[in-house]
């Protein structure tokens, strides 16, 4: 009697749902506004607003088949393993939502209906700075580039931040931006590139190298010797504290009560990448922290590039047509108990997969990210509150495809070496931990085989 009872129910919702018809105002805008906004709106990476009824209303067949194809929002984590709070795929509700509208016609309805507003930060920020530093101001050429600026922070005193974000003002071309923080010298030459470089061969691919040796490229025009070794004396020798990638959120610790601490007069290196537009273009990127305004209760640490795998060529090669190079794992074994918070898998043009595995102290063995199809254009930061136990160990295992039927891919019919340029490769899981005050820092983790450089 019951059942009957609720399909009874049931049926009569059902019909009730089709006949008020779904509409722009009431069903589709909160969906956008929770997770098409930050990007679909003036300002950011994508190529059309989706912030007013007129702006999207043409959009709405596309829309239909991006969201049923899962293309768009972009979110690569397979829902079979871990939680991620900012997970971004929809449910499949707000997917059949999107459809019923683009086959309704793609009704306006009442305004009255429509969700309030959301107030974005000013200036395409994410999350509205309190303190902004500004980068370079950088010519970026019709080629693709990687080059280092360093910038004075105009920090004083030591500052415990508690958010990190990196804006460029040219999103076509930019590809990546990172910060790292270093030590002021007293010979630092503010805003004067720098490149970042491997031996090369004539097409411009990283040749192989021997283990520990870091190719130098002599004679790279208007680089002397003395301002290449003014970089790379970072504080953080896990790599940069973050990153600007497409598709990448802010790095707000304050979801962990935490903060991360820039000593007193730091100075910036912005690295820059940028992807050949065809045409010169003018990039402005700034970095922008919240500031904590009380002393912080736990410390944020980004592992960015210690855990690398590989520059040694004789391990880490990419053989030509390969559809499956199965590269070495990365090792990271936990010396401490630490609350793991983040992870982003970072490989380049021919990473295809990648894994996480947390191996626990009693032996058990979980899963915490896969992401089975990497997108190379899409480098996302998967959120997560994994607790580690001391004495854990952390596996993570990559795939490349370097054949023809990668899309992504420059050239199959060469091997491939680690390098930081895109048309090299790099199998670099990045991840960021919160520990308490008083753990040391420096003795969280161990890294087997790491670089132990910076830069992504
Ligand atoms: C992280 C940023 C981001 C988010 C979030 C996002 N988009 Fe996009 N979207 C883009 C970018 C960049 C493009 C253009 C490049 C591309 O098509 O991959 C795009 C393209 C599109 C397109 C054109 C697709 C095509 O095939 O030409 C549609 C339609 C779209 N998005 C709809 C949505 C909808 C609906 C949502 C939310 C449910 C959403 N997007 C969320 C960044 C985003």
């Amino acid at each position: 009697m019951k059942s009957i009872f609720w399909a009874a129910v049931g049926m009569c919702a059902g019909t009730v749902f089709a006949a008020d018809s779904i509409t722009f105002h009431k069903n589709v805008e909160p969906i956008l506004q929770k997770n098409c906004q930050s990007c679909h709106r003036p300002g950011q990476i994508a190529p059309m607003s989706l912030l007013t009824y007129q702006g999207t209303r043409p959009w709405a067949k596309a829309m239909k088949a991006a969201v049923v194809s899962r293309k768009m929002p972009p979110w690569f984590a397979d829902p079979k393993y871990g939680h991620f709070s900012n997970d971004r795929a929809l449910p499949q509700s707000d997917i059949n939502t999107i459809v019923a509208w683009a086959d309704g016609g793609a009704p306006e309805g009442n305004a009255t209906d429509a969700p309030r507003p959301i107030a974005w930060p000013a200036d395409g920020w994410l999350v509205q700075p309190d303190y902004v530093v500004k980068g370079p101001t950088y010519k970026v050429p019709a080629k693709g580039v990687l080059a280092e600026v360093v910038v004075p922070s105009g920090l004083s005193k030591d500052t415990w931040i508690t958010s990190l974000e990196i804006k460029p003002s040219a999103y076509k071309v930019a590809h990546h931006i990172c910060v790292s923080f270093i030590a002021h010298k007293p010979d630092v030459k503010y805003g004067v590139p720098v490149w970042v470089d491997e031996q090369r061969d004539e097409t411009g691919s990283a040749l192989p190298r021997a283990k520990g040796v870091r190719n130098e490229l002599p004679g790279v025009p208007g680089v002397a010797k003395d301002e290449r070794a003014l970089i790379g004396t970072r504080f953080n020798p896990r790599g940069v504290e973050g990153c600007y990638v497409p598709g990448h959120q802010v790095m707000d610790y304050r979801a962990f009560h935490a903060a991360k601490l820039v000593p007193a007069n730091t100075d910036i290196v912005f690295q820059l990448h940028y992807s050949a537009a065809g045409t010169p273009m003018t990039d402005k990127p700034e970095v922008g922290f919240t500031i904590a305004k009380e002393p912080p209760q736990r410390r944020y640490i980004s592992y960015n590039s210690q855990p690398s795998v590989g520059t040694d060529s004789s391990v880490f090669r990419i053989p030509p047509n390969d559809p499956n190079w199965q590269s070495p794992p990365a090792e990271i074994f936990f010396n401490e108990d630490v609350q793991l918070v983040s992870m982003m898998p970072h490989m380049h043009e021919r990473g295809k997969d990648m894994t996480y595995n947390l191996e626990y102290p009693t032996g058990e063995k979980q899963i915490i990210l896969k992401v089975p199809r990497y997108d190379f254009n899409w480098q996302l930061g998967y959120e997560t509150d994994v607790k580690v136990r001391k004495g854990s160990k952390m596996t993570v295992d990559a795939h490349f495809d370097n054949s023809p039927n990668n899309k992504s891919n420059p050239d199959a019919s060469r091997p491939v070496y680690y390098g930081d340029q895109t048309g090299e490769e790099m199998m670099a899981p990045f991840f960021g931990v919160v520990v308490e005050m008083k753990q040391d820092p420096e003795k969280v983790i161990t890294v087997k085989g790491g670089r132990g450089r910076g830069g992504p």
